[in-house]
């Protein structure tokens, strides 16, 4: 069942709507029209009661105001950061926003984290269309993308992405989703189906190596806390201040990239996708926030799972290649899916 409201207007005068999937289990998934976000996902932990298990604010105001969490937020064109904003595509030069150091970050200054998206519903699954024209943010071509949102009986959110250009582009979706399944998040055990993660500079900039995983701060192989490791004297998680990385993960096509489960509130949530890598960000530079229901939010409260490309996979060839071709179709899918388990 997907039920509408209205969620507030934006300050350029659209008006946001929240979408809610519901599924049988009393699994309730609120979506914004607003950058396509995420805004709550409610789930029972072991004793049957609800728990938002996301970040989230409560307002469109406090979305708008907050230019640097992406909470549950869509992003795009390009997710991750490209070195110094600046590529050359088929022997073209293109600039983009520096919004991050002297990089480029999740889109630019107004990434699709900010559009207030069409929307459709169709029995259970919600689809939100909108149009990147040619030159926004300094990418080329005019991308048509679809993202749809679905909640199954199995307490599984799908969410697919679909997009299609009239000239070369870089594109790289991914949903900037928070968990905190409950307690404290650097005590979530996490394993991480990843042999390896992709080098960064200081910067956050991969240097083209794969650094393999084993018996540094990095290795989730076998589930353990995320906060375990997180102060390891490692070069990595320095520049980081915590994990921020992009995880290679094993295999290909559809498969598991990463468990993440609460003690505190029995819940947890397996990741599946069709993606390369995915980005583990620990919420390092947080500051404090206030979220929903006036929740206090600080470093480390949370962490991501952003399903991606590789970042600044336009500087490196010996990592998978972002650049969508007119007549091809970029598709993606990424699975959250919350279980609960008495541990
Ligand atoms: C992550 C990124 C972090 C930080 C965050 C947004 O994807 O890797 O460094 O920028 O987004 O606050």
């Amino acid at each position: 069942m997907i039920l509408m409201e209205p969620f507030g207007t934006t300050k350029k005068g659209e008006a946001v709507e929240r979408y809610i999937l519901e599924n049988k289990r009393g699994t309730r998934v609120a979506v914004l029209s607003l950058g396509a976000t995420v805004q709550s996902i409610l789930v029972a932990d072991k004793n049957g009661k609800p728990r938002d298990v996301v970040l989230g604010y409560d307002s469109v105001e406090q979305y708008e105001a907050d230019r640097d969490t992406y909470l549950g937020a869509l992003v795009g064109r390009v997710a991750n950061r490209i070195a110094r904003g600046h590529f050359t595509l088929d022997g073209r030069e293109y600039s983009l926003a520096v919004n991050n150091g002297p990089n480029h970050l999740h889109g630019g200054l107004e990434g699709f984290d900010r559009k207030v998206c069409r929307a459709a519903v169709s029995n259970d699954a919600l689809f939100f269309y909108f149009v990147s024209p040619d030159g926004e943010e300094g990418y080329p071509g005019t991308l048509r993308c679809c993202v749809q949102y679905r909640l199954d009986e199995d307490n599984a959110l799908h969410i697919r992405y679909r997009a299609e250009t009239d000239a070369p582009t870089p594109v790289n979706l991914t949903n900037h989703s928070y968990f905190n399944l409950g307690g404290e998040a650097m005590e979530h055990t996490l394993q991480i189906f990843a042999d390896a993660i992709t080098e960064n500079d200081e910067t956050s900039i991969p240097t083209g190596a794969m650094l393999p995983v084993a018996g540094t701060a990095f290795d989730f192989a076998e589930a353990k806390a995320i906060g375990r490791d997180i102060g390891a004297q490692e070069q990595q998680l320095k520049f980081g201040n915590g994990y921020d990385h992009n995880f290679i993960l094993r295999g290909e096509g559809m498969r598991e990239a990463a468990v993440l489960r609460s003690a505190e509130s029995g819940i947890a949530m397996a990741v599946e996708t069709d993606c390369p890598g995915m980005q583990v960000y620990t919420a390092n530079f947080f500051g404090d926030r206030v979220g929903k229901g006036g929740a206090p939010y600080s470093d480390r409260c949370a962490v991501a799972l952003e399903t991606q490309s590789f970042p600044d996979a336009l500087h490196h060839e010996n990592f998978p290649s972002v650049v969508l071709r007119p007549g091809e179709v970029y598709e993606s899918e990424t699975v959250y899916r919350f279980f609960t388990e008495d541990v």
